[in-house]
């Protein structure tokens, strides 16, 4: 009897830290009406409606139930090539792309944060936010100057003399390649948990995100 009440205790003591891990409530992901971020809905009041719908949502994009309208803006990378000499993807289109269009629909600033495919977000307004678009602020990325930020859509590359190597990543890690193999946004960020700041699958201490991937 005691040791059950002890284990019910010990029990009742874990779950606000497990209730909170992990939650997209008041993120600056949470465009909800009632959310305490500066970005936000005059209106609609559901958080997730902004990327999932569950009915009439947009198949196809390797996003589940996908609600946000999908950018069509080309990427643009100067020099075209990574050091290695890896061609970088720029068709938005492309299969090699197809993770990170999703993010890019909110962040390029072409397509309003309320352009759902299937109901409506309403105005979203707030600091950086022209016409419903996010335009400026460094989250936005200008997708004409992709080159300020890591490559995506690339593949884990053969060892080449002179260049460091690359890791085979175990389908176990929480950093990853996706399911083709291409780095895309979410090889790093998790858009629903920002206990790692801002939106980071693991801890960045120590270099841990890079060093998933890289053998430095
Ligand atoms: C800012 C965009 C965004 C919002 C808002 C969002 N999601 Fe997601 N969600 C994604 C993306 C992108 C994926 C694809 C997988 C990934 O990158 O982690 C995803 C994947 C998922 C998945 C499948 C993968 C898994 O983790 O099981 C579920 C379930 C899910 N979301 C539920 C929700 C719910 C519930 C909400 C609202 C409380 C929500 N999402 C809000 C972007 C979002
Ligand atoms: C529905 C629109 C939307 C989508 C889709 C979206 N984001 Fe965001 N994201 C935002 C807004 C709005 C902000 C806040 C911008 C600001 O405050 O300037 C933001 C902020 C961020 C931040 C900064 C967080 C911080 O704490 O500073 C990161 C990182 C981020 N998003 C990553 C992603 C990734 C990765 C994806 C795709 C998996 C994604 N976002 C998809 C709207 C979106
Ligand atoms: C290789 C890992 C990696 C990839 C891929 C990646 N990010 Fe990030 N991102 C990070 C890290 C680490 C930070 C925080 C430190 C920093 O600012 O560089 C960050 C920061 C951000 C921020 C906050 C603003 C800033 O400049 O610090 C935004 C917004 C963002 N990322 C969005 C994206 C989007 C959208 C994509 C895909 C187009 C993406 N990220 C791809 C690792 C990555
Ligand atoms: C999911 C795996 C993965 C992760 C995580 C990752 N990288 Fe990379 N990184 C790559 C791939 C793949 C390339 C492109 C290799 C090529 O040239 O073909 C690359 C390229 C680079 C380059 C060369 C860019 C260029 O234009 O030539 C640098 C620098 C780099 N990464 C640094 C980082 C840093 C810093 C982090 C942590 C924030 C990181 N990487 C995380 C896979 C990853």
């Amino acid at each position: 009897m005691k040791r059950g009440r002890s284990l019910l205790i010990a029990a009742s003591l874990l779950v606000p830290t497990m209730a909170s891990a992990g939650t997209i409530a008041n993120t600056k992901h949470d465009l909800s009406a009632t959310s305490t971020a500066v970005i936000k809905s005059g209106t609609q009041t559901d958080t997730c409606v902004f990327c999932h719908v569950s009915h009439s949502s947009a198949p196809g994009v390797a996003r589940p139930l996908w609600s946000h309208t999908m950018t069509t803006q080309n990427l643009t990378w100067a020099p075209t090539t990574t050091v290695r000499g890896t061609v970088l993807p720029t068709a938005i289109t492309s299969a090699a792309l197809t993770g990170s269009r999703s993010c890019m629909s909110c962040h390029d600033g072409t397509v309003a944060l309320g352009d759902l495919l299937n109901g409506t977000g309403g105005t979203v307004s707030g600091t950086n936010v022209t016409a419903g678009k996010l335009t400026g602020g460094i989250n936005l990325l200008n997708p004409a100057s992709m080159q300020s930020n890591h490559p995506i859509g690339v593949a884990k590359p053969a060892a080449a003399t002179g260049f460091t190597a690359f890791k085979t990543v175990a389908a176990s890690s929480p950093v990853n390649y996706d399911s083709s193999g291409f780095v895309q946004c979410d090889s790093c960020h998790n858009p629903h948990d920002n206990t790692f700041v801002p939106f980071l699958r693991i801890s960045p201490a120590g270099g841990a995100i890079c060093t998933s991937c890289h053998d430095i």
